[in-house]
């Protein structure tokens, strides 16, 4: 049997010896293209060369590349766990030609390939091709012998790829292996074709045109090649099974999460182990390339995974959680082929762990609100759509989690209004990816970089150098030249401008032309890849291509940036070292005038950890070691330690800088990370690093947000004069403005419940000895006063208050409060019979122009907008009395 790792490096190795370059997957989230979800097929990160956008640096290449496909064009979550091939996260495996070879040596590839390489026979093997590609059709018969009657034309999109909406696409022609007539299924076009006897496993598309728009297709410049064999088909067929979750990979995956359990992959429960096997990967993949589970966008495909594969969890007999385990199988499976995976565990192992416990918080109240759903339901009725989406879109539950709970009550979910409630967010989320994005025309940077080549950054040595203009940009499109009073982008051959990227921001600064013209550079950005584009302003004279300049950059601006990069970078370090190693880098932001940092983990920071890290920095600032760089491979990079983000996309050549010494062992260094930005020379240039703010960014993500330098000093300084302004006031030390704070507080307090007893007192007339008596209305006691000041919330204690005075009897006390009456009326136990307190209540409220009130025969409240009527609403009481005594 081979196993499924051979079948991948066998794959690469016959393209690798046919002169393709073997080329590393790319991350699952691509770079630079918000119209689409995830990498979902082997060509995304080769889009640009075949729309020739950009030249690719070698005519041929090969790649095994993750994919997910969940949500978006190409979606098969809803499948996974109860079918033989659907997976949310697999390998495609393609050879790849930009303008290279194309229809017939792709043909002849393929199938020396899967005949003599991998051994397939002939007669196991069909073919579909595009109805109108009678060359294809040819071909087969030519190159490979196979008889025209598996020759099979297909009309429809199912021959006819499409990476998206837009993108590159083409006809295409799909190899299909027969399983055999033991299994239920007919050949590719006839009806019984979604059997799974006959199983599509390479997939040719000759890349014809680019789709624009809706109505939009154009030729491509040069007609390509691009193929996808998901790799775990490929391994079911070579392993002689015919369920991919039967290959040696996931029957590893599904067994350890057996011993997990301790429950058999068996009868109903095979679809749960399958739907976990599954679900770690695409999760744990999604989550080392950068994704967190957030409720919007990448990170809710990510939750809803996560949730489905929980859910199961839960139904195999999980209590706590328990998927981070999992995570340690799966690196040792995959690890070799995806060094990321181990690189991430610790994260991965985090964020699984605190999603479950989430999770396991919003299962309970997403119960409870199904149950109260149910109360409210008459007989019969099934539980309406919406109720079943809410809960499956805000508290995580699969729509088949809802179906379970209700199935004992014999109730059904409305499945049809849960289709429509999820079609409608479809729309939406939809509408949301398309369109959105960088609008700059991609085509002109990269028309400037074919021409002009890279820009050579100087900048790690200087910050004042000269260069020649490459090219102007202005209203979007190239121009010769550019004069006094002019917005343009121009780009040299050379450039001490750091270009914005890895979240330092761009250098700002002047342009001084040989030939006396100057602009003002106000930012500076990256495009295609390695052009500095400086956006600037020509305050004087005219410029035009292959000038020469003199190009400085702002030096105090820089040096400021430069610390707070560096501080980056160390408060990295003792966030792992103070936190532990899920710590990582989710994004930062860093300009002259602060720093910030945004990281995993999963709780708010302690005053003392915050302590410790700030400690930790400062402490490596006074080492004020030697900065240093070194220029080396990724993977070289990565096996020695550098932190690298997850999920970034790195060049043949990075620097790694290191900064400071271990604080333990002096012979290590402190912080080694792959970065391009600008650093200082020594860490004693940061001089001082204070933190000013911890808080949460998104679920499991935090942020820090820190002064450098003289920012830092002015920081302190200005908490300094306020601590000294707050003591000044109370003509006490700052030292004792703590203690004196409190006792003030305290005071405040009880000076409130004094104030607060002393109107009650006086409302109720126990206090001073002018206080009125009750008053005899209609045979019965009254106390009926006014009492400005008091809220509602008083008033009911100072009624009971004024029953227990009276023995028998009533009170109507009206608390005014900002112009606005607040009523309460309290009727002795002795007198409900005659008088009801909700009814009086109801009199009062009523002449301060209230409605209502509510309350007990004995005891009620109401209030109103017009407490100047508070004297007309005793007497409206005192009327009321009199009226019941007659009746
Ligand atoms: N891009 C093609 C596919 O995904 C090969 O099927």
């Amino acid at each position: 049997m081979t196993p499924l790792k051979d079948i991948r490096s066998g794959f690469l190795d016959f393209f690798g010896d046919r002169d393709h370059r073997i080329v590393p997957s790319a991350p699952l989230v691509p770079a630079d293209d918000p119209t689409l979800l995830f990498t979902n097929a082997g060509m995304v990160p080769f889009k640009n060369y075949f729309t020739g956008a950009e030249k690719p640096p070698h005519p041929r290449a090969t790649s095994t590349q993750k994919c997910v496909r969940a949500g978006g064009k190409h979606n098969d979550l809803d499948n996974v766990g109860y079918t033989a091939r659907h997976h949310t996260f697999f390998e495609m495996m393609g050879n790849f030609s930009f303008g290279d070879y194309f229809k017939e040596e792709a043909i002849e590839l393929a199938w020396t390939l899967v005949h003599k390489e991998f051994g397939l026979e002939k007669d196991k093997l069909t073919v579909t091709v595009f109805s109108e590609d009678d060359e294809a059709a040819a071909l087969w018969k030519k190159i490979a012998g196979i008889p025209e009657s598996r020759i099979i034309p297909i009309s429809t999109s199912d021959n006819f790829w499409m990476m998206g909406d837009t993108g590159p696409c083409g006809p295409c022609s799909e190899i299909f292996y027969d399983h055999g007539p033991d299994i239920p299924g007919g050949p590719p076009g006839t009806p019984e074709e979604d059997g799974d006897r006959f199983i599509e496993i390479w997939n040719l598309v000759f890349m014809q045109y680019e789709q624009q728009g809706p109505d939009k297709r154009i030729e491509l410049p040069k007609p390509s090649i691009d193929t996808g064999m998901g790799l775990e088909r490929m391994a079911a067929v070579l392993q002689g099974v015919h369920d991919n979750y039967d290959v040696d990979l996931f029957r590893h995956l599904i067994g350890a999460s057996e011993d997990l359990f301790g429950v058999k992959a068996e009868g109903e429960r095979q679809a749960s182990h399958r739907v976990i096997a599954d679900h770690m990967r695409s999760t744990s993949f999604l989550i080392a390339d950068g994704v967190t589970p957030s409720n919007e966008g990448r990170g809710y495909v990510l939750r809803r995974i996560m949730r489905r594969a929980m859910r199961h969890a839960h139904h195999l007999g999980a209590k706590e959680p328990v998927l981070w385990k999992l995570t340690q199988n799966l690196v040792d499976e995959m690890g070799e082929a995806f060094s990321q995976l181990e690189r991430a565990q610790p994260l991965i192992e985090e964020t699984l762990r605190s999603e479950e416990e989430r999770f396991q918080r919003t299962l309970g109240r997403g119960m409870s609100i199904l149950e109260d759903a149910l109360d409210e339901l008459p007989e019969g009725e099934k539980l309406p759509g919406e109720t079943a989406f809410k809960l499956y879109d805000t508290y995580g539950f699969p729509l088949d989690l809802t179906q379970d709970a209700l199935r004992p009550l014999g109730r059904e979910v409305d499945t049809q209004g849960f289709e429509t409630a999820m079609e409608k967010q479809k729309e939406t989320a939809r509408q949301s990816w398309s369109g959105s994005g960088d609008a700059a025309p991609e085509a002109v940077w990269y028309g400037v970089r074919e021409e002009a080549g890279a820009t050579e950054f100087l900048g790690y040595g200087s910050c004042d150098d000269t260069g020649a203009l490459k090219a102007i940009v202005a209203g979007g499109e190239r121009v010769k030249n550019a004069a006094a009073g002019d917005e343009a982008s121009l780009v040299f051959d050379r450039t001490p401008f750091y270009g914005e990227s890895g979240g330092q921001i761009g250098d700002a600064g002047e342009i001084l032309f040989d030939n006396g013209a100057r602009a003002e550079v106000y930012d500076t950005i990256k495009r295609a890849e390695d052009l500095h584009v400086h956006l600037v302003r020509i305050v004087e004279g005219e410029v035009g291509e292959g000038d020469a300049a003199r190009l400085v950059v702002d030096q105090d601006r820089r040096n400021r940036t430069v610390a707070n990069h560096s501080a980056t970078h160390l408060v990295h370090a003792a966030l792992r070292d103070v936190l532990g190693p899920h710590v990582t880098q989710k994004g930062s932001y860093v300009g002259p005038d602060r720093l910030r940092f945004d990281f995993s983990h999963p709780r708010a920071l302690a005053d003392e950890e915050i302590d410790r890290i700030e400690a930790q920095v400062n402490q490596v600032i006074r080492q004020n070691d030697a900065s240093e760089t070194a220029e080396m491979e990724p993977d070289a990079a990565i096996e020695a330690g550098a932190l690298a983000l997850f999920g970034e996309k790195y060049g043949d050549r990075v620097r790694v800088l290191t900064m400071g010494r271990n604080l333990d062992a002096a012979d290590a260094p402190y912080s080694v990370e792959l970065c391009g930005g600008t650093h200082v020379a020594r860490t004693g240039d940061i001089q001082l690093f204070k933190i000013v703010s911890e808080g949460a960014v998104a679920a499991g993500v935090r942020r820090i947000e820190a002064f450098t330098g003289e920012a830092a000093r002015q920081y302190m300084l200005e908490q300094a004069r306020l601590l000294r302004r707050s003591a000044d006031a109370l003509k006490i030390a700052p030292a004792d403005l703590p203690d004196r704070v409190t006792a003030l507080s305290d005071e405040k307090k009880k000076l409130e419940r004094q104030l607060s007893e002393a109107k009650k007192q006086l409302a109720l007339g126990g206090g001073g000895s002018a206080a009125p008596g009750p008053e005899d209305v209609a045979g019965v006691k009254l106390i009926a006063r006014v009492a400005e000041g008091v809220g509602g919330k008083d008033l009911r204690g100072m009624v009971d208050e004024a029953k227990s005075q009276l023995g028998s009897g009533i009170a109507v006390l009206i608390g005014v409060n900002e112009g606005k009456a607040a009523v309460a009326v309290g009727v002795t136990k002795d007198l409900t019979d005659r008088f009801s307190a909700v009814d009086l209540v109801k009199v009062a409220a009523e002449a301060v122009g209230g409605k209502g009130g509510g309350g007990r025969p004995d005891m009620a409240q109401a209030g109103g907008p017009d407490g100047a009527k508070a004297e007309a609403a005793l007497d409206a009481v005192r009327g009321a009395l009199k009226e019941k005594e007659a009746a």
